[in-house]
């Protein structure tokens, strides 16, 4: 598992914007979602997208300026690396 990189550096959360940011919790809460169904080998996460979902937008948006304080990380990721099947 692999966590995201939040600070606001361009290979983090650096160019999203506060609707962007609300929105990729929001979408989740919208009664429209029908979550994809996961195989075994696919790409499943554990940030727990649903719970954080049902938070105000005053509250994420609160949560994006303070992400907003901390020192810029230069650090892409790979979000997700398939299994081989050989593991
Ligand atoms: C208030 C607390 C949290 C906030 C604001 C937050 C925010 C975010 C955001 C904005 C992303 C997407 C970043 C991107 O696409 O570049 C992300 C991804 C991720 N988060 Fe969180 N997170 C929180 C808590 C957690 C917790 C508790 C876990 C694990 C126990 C977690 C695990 C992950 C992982 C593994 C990813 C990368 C995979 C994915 O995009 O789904 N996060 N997080």
């Amino acid at each position: 598992m692999r966590s995201a990189n939040l600070t606001p550096h361009a290979t983090g959360i650096g160019h999203w914007t506060p609707e962007q940011f609300v929105q990729r919790f929001k979408i989740y809460a919208d009664s429209a979602y029908v979550a994809p169904k996961v195989r075994p080998g696919d790409f499943q996460t554990v940030m727990p997208w649903n719970s954080y979902s049902g938070m105000t937008e005053h509250d994420l948006l609160a949560i994006f300026e303070y992400l907003k304080t901390v020192a810029p990380v230069d650090h892409s990721f790979e979000r997700f690396t398939p299994s081989t099947g050989i593991e």
